[in-house]
């Protein structure tokens, strides 16, 4: 079935556990997400970047943006789970708009990069505009280290509870992502994961709303290792333990946005077969053990947030 994300989002909250959304940019990823989602009988959510929406139109966001939501209702509807599509980080207004006209279950405004009275306005006019669609609306507060699609922050700028509490009643935002230490990307962490805790629980507790983690990849060793047995120069990946997200699960996120944890997944099987099978130029086969490792990170990442067995 292709839902609301809202619907997806408040029974997870109520009931304590998160969705994954996961990042696609193609029709492989997008097979596997649903094909261990059923598997696993889950809610899930896919999500599509403004660069995947480019990616996927040519240069045609409104074509891109159509495409996507083709794919996904065609998968969705032909099964009985719940699926829903999100705009990710949407900075532009143009995308925000395509996503809307193109039928998306919901659009992320990120204005974050904005001080925070701007982020405010910016938010709450996107917020007027999309649920007069019927669309939900997921905003950031705070700053993730790294890059976010285009946009850098020099540091981390965590997000201030109070802020939290006033901007979610002044914009009337239906999800939020609080900036709590995670960054985007394979190098997440020097030493240890660091994620502020107390902060994260602060803010469920005066918002009250579905919770969003960015950043939230693990960066699985057994992928980078193998991708590296095969070539990849990757040296000191490092992601958010599972332990971590799930002590952020307990606290209020309801949403696990992964994106490099598929994008290793596939390389390394990609890598692997490759160098394997020399003569191999098939793409149906030389991306098969990609898409079966996609698979297992999707299925992983659906049990150990609590979602199986959620549909
Ligand atoms: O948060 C960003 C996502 O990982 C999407 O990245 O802009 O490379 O599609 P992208
Ligand atoms: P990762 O890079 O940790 O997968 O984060 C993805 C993300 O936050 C997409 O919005
Ligand atoms: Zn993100």
């Amino acid at each position: 079935m292709y839902v609301s994300t809202k619907e997806i989002l408040n029974k997870a909250s109520k009931e304590f556990y998160a969705v994954p959304a996961f990042n696609i940019n193609n029709l492989e990823f997008l097979m596997k997400i649903i094909e261990g989602a059923v598997e696993k009988n889950a809610p899930v959510i896919i999500e599509t970047s403004e660069g995947a929406i480019k990616y996927a139109g040519n240069g045609d966001i409104y074509r891109g943006a159509r495409l996507f939501v083709k794919m996904v209702r065609e998968f969705a509807e032909t099964v009985n789970i719940p699926i829903a599509l999100h705009l990710d980080h949407g900075k532009h207004m143009e995308f925000i708009a395509a996503a809307i006209r193109a039928g998306y279950s919901s659009v992320m405004i990120d204005a974050s990069h904005e001080p925070f009275k701007e982020n405010l306005k910016i938010t709450k006019e996107v917020v007027k505009w999309a649920h007069a669609s019927g669309i939900s609306v997921e905003a950031e507060l705070g700053q993730l280290a790294g890059i976010e699609d285009n946009v850098s922050a020099e540091k981390n700028v965590l997000i201030d509870p109070e802020e939290a509490k006033i901007f979610v009643e002044e914009t009337g935002v239906d999800f939020l992502a609080p900036a709590i230490g995670t960054s985007h990307g394979a190098f997440k962490f020097k030493g240890e994961a660091k994620l502020d805790f107390e902060r994260l629980k602060r803010v469920k507790e005066l918002t009250g709303i579905p919770l969003v983690l960015h950043g939230a990849s693990s960066v699985p060793e057994k992928y980078v290792k193998l991708a590296e047995e095969f070539e990849a120069n990757l040296g000191g990946a490092k992601g958010v333990p599972a332990e971590e997200i799930k002590k952020c699960v307990k606290l209020g996120i309801n949403k696990v946005n992964t994106d490099t944890d598929l994008r290793i997944a596939f390389v390394a099987g990609l890598r692997k077969h490759l160098k394997e099978n020399p003569k191999e130029f098939d793409p149906r086969k030389y991306f098969k053990e990609g898409m079966n490792f996609v698979k297992e990170v999707v299925m992983d990442r659906l049990e150990f947030l609590g979602a199986a067995g959620k549909a």
